[in-house]
């Protein structure tokens, strides 16, 4: 998509994003919906992944967005494959990367050209539980509450600004897969609710930073049983 493009976005309201995704892509799949229903006032530009063959891009794809691909093998190290990653994105140029199952840890200087303009979710109560295996880490330390968390990509994995969380209450019952199962639906309404305060200027970003309504919080806004976020 051209410059000129986007700038149209822009003027009709829509606020260009782009999508990284190296998976399933349910949550892509979840801004697409919510956008077709009229709930998120997006345009999706582009989506990009890391694995050529991941349903996200299928995904993407169906919906007619344009999709581009590379993979790490091509390139010698993880600088480099980011640099083209990212002057691929630049093209779009999009008002908000987001990060949606994107599974590579980013260099530090793509992360600061796009200072305050890329947020991430991920599956645990954030500062709790970055990196890997986030269910069963929150399993193994009995932890009673659980959840997902989007918040500000900084040079340091999953370390940014925290925006807003959905949580769960852990059952005795609950394994990994079963955590995982009951967090997703709520991961993609925290997701959308997220990018529609964004889009609507209600959350404003900065590179370490972020406001709503103008007001610095003491707490991540938080996903209540409506789909609403809240500062409550
Ligand atoms: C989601 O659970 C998301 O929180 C997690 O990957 C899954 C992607 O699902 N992200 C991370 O773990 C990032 N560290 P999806 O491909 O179906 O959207």
């Amino acid at each position: 998509m051209s410059v000129s493009a986007s700038a149209e976005n822009s003027r009709s309201g829509l606020l260009p994003i782009v999508v990284l995704a190296s998976g399933r892509g349910s949550n892509l799949q979840a801004l697409i919906d919510a956008r077709d229903a009229g709930a998120l006032p997006v345009e999706i530009c582009g989506v990009l992944s890391d694995k050529p063959k991941c349903q996200a891009l299928q995904r993407a794809r169906d919906a007619g967005i344009p999709t581009f691909a590379l993979s790490a093998r091509d390139y010698a190290d993880r600088a480099s494959f980011d640099q083209a990653l990212f002057a691929r994105i630049a093209e779009f140029s999009p008002r908000l990367i987001v990060l949606a199952g994107f599974m590579r840890i980013l260099d530090p200087t793509v992360v600061a050209a796009f200072a305050g303009r890329m947020i991430n979710i991920h599956p645990s109560l954030l500062p709790k539980y970055p990196g890997l295996h986030t269910h069963q880490r929150a399993l193994d330390a009995g932890d009673e509450k659980h959840g997902s968390s989007v918040h500000i990509v900084t040079p340091t994995l999953d370390a940014g600004p925290v925006i807003a969380q959905a949580q769960i209450t852990i059952q005795a019952d609950d394994n990994a897969e079963t955590l995982a199962a009951r967090l997703l639906p709520l991961e993609h309404r925290l997701l959308c609710a997220c990018i529609a305060l964004i889009a609507r200027d209600r959350i404003q970003l900065a590179a370490d930073d972020w406001c709503y309504d103008g007001q610095h919080l003491q707490r991540p806004l938080q996903l209540g049983a409506d789909g609403e976020l809240s500062s409550r």
